[in-house]
Parts: structure tokens; sequence; C-alpha cells
């Protein structure tokens, strides 16, 4: 694929933090605290870039309580560089704060994840033969298929995914009946290509391909060449779909989740 794209890890975990806006956001110094009563990681993180102007410890007890007054748990996302070493691997941005959250007993979250970056134009338009409409809201047909982490969304994730600047909703039918979704939003000068799903009964059907490339062409109609997306790092069927699509890796993060209980 050509132009890969590499961007600086602080700037591109921003940019996908403009595609999916919780409602309640905070800052610490440059850190970024956001809540959206719990549903999805990206809408309910603390994102530790950047100066806290706190002592580290003292800035995570601020998490915490800030997290607490809302009846959340804490969660801190922590990007990593790909390859060996991890969170601790050289220029990792999180290197210590991984170390000081793991130490006070925060967990990681199952589902680590890759963020993947592609150019528009090397991921190519799909082939007729399956219809893919799009639609500026999520339709019931969309929802009826949408699941987050194999469950159906919450009522309130209306509001999540109508948060962009700008985004679009892709439906695939087949039979006459939804068989496939995903969404596509434009900020910060990049798209985002999320919420992708495939009816368990259509899959290796080349549904998700199609809806990949209808989203991306959407965002290129926008003006957009770049596009990113989050998928888990276990998940090896829809990581194979991307990379065919032109999408490589850039770089990993995991959720650490706070214990119940202060310590
Ligand atoms: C991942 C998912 C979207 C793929 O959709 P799909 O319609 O089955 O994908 P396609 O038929 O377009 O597959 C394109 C290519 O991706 C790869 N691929 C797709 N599913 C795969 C699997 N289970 N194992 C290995 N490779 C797979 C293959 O290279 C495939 O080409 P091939 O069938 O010619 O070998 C679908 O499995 C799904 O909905 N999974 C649950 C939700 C999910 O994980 N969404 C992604 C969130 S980031």
């Amino acid at each position: 694929m050509s132009g890969h794209l590499c961007p600086a890890i602080a700037d591109l975990e921003r940019v996908t933090a403009e595609h999916w806006q919780a409602a309640d956001r905070g800052e610490l110094g440059e850190w970024w605290l956001r809540a959206a009563g719990g549903f999805t990681g990206g809408a309910n993180w603390a994102l530790p870039l950047g100066d806290r102007g706190l002592p580290l410890a003292a800035a995570v007890d601020t998490v915490q309580a800030w997290y607490r007054s809302r009846e959340l748990p804490a969660m801190v996302v922590v990007p990593r560089p790909l390859g060996p070493g991890g969170p601790s691997a050289a220029g990792a941005p999180c290197a210590s704060l991984d170390r000081l959250l793991a130490a006070r007993g925060w967990t990681i979250r199952s589902g680590p994840a890759i963020v993947m970056t592609a150019a528009i134009a090397g991921i190519g338009v799909h082939e007729a033969g399956v219809t893919v409409s799009l639609a500026s809201e999520p339709s019931p047909d969309w929802l009826s298929i949408y699941r987050y982490r194999g469950q159906p969304p919450p009522d309130d994730a209306l509001d999540l995914l109508l948060s962009a600047p700008w985004q679009a909703f892709a439906t695939a039918v087949r039979d006459g009946r939804p068989a496939a979704v995903g969404r596509v939003s434009v900020a910060a000068g990049w798209a985002g290509i999320a919420a992708v799903e495939v009816a368990a009964e259509h899959r290796r059907g080349g549904l998700g391909t199609a809806v990949t490339m209808a989203l991306a062409q959407a965002a290129a109609e926008r003006g957009v060449d770049r596009v990113f997306l989050q998928v888990e790092e276990g998940n090896s069927a829809a990581r194979a779909l991307y990379a065919r699509c032109g999408f490589r890796d850039v770089h990993a993060y995991h959720y650490r989740v706070a214990p119940a209980a202060p310590r």
C-alpha cells in the first residue's frame, strides 16, 4: 500500500477523541478526562498525555476522584508503541504511569487494541453487487445489527454515535434484510471508521469489505485522505479484513481500570 501513515501516538490519540465525544469532559493540565455513563472505553477514559501540572501520583488521585464523583470506575488509556518493550519501551509516552497504575492494583481491561491507519486512496472502491446505503443517522435497521463488544448498544448510545462534527452510517442489505453496518466520522483532518459489524450468517461474503470501502469513500467525498480505526488485538478476522483493505498497524493501547475501593 502506498502512503503508510505513521503519525505520533499522542497526535493520533487526540484525533480519535474528536470522533467519539463524550458530553462530560474535564481537563487536568493537558490530560483529558471523559465520561459518558460508561458506554465504550473511548468515551470513558482519561487520556494521560502532556503536562498534567501535578506530580504523577497526585494526578492519578485526581483522576480517580473525578470518576468516583460520577460513580464510574476510573479508567486510563495507556497508548504504547508496537513491538518489544510494550508500555515501558523507549519512547512509550506512558511508561512510568503504567507502572504506577499496576503497582496500585489498576488492572488491564480485556481486549487491548491496535490503532490502524490507511491512505484512503489505497483502499479501493467496492464492486457492484452489494448495495451499501449511507445515512446521516443510524436507522432502526442499523441499530439492530450494531454491537459493542458483542452487546447491543444502550438507549443513550445515539448521543455518542452522533457526537463527531460529521458522521455517516452505512447499511448493507442482503435478501431484503440488513446484513452489515458501519460508521464513518470526519474530524481533525481524519476519517475514523468504527462499528463495522456483519451479521453472523453473512460473514465471509464480502460485506465487511464492501462496508469498509463505502465508508472510506464517503469520507473521501468530504475531502479527507486518511483514515484510522481501532480494533482489538485479538480480533484476527477484523485485522485481516482491514489489512487487506490497506490498513497498517500504528500503535497499540490498553485500558487500566482502578480497583473498586480506593487504596
Ligand atoms: C470482522 C468482520 C467485520 C469481517 O466481515 P466479513 O464480511 O466476514 O469480511 P469479508 O467477507 O469482507 O472478508 C474480507 C477478508 O477479510 C479476512 N477475514 C474476514 N473474516 C476472517 C476470519 N474470520 N478469519 C480470517 N480472515 C478473515 C479475509 O482475508 C477475507 O477475505 P477472504 O474471505 O477472501 O479470505 C466480521 O467478522 C464481523 O462482523 N465480526 C464481528 C464484529 C467485528 O469484529 N467488527 C470489527 C470491529 S473493529
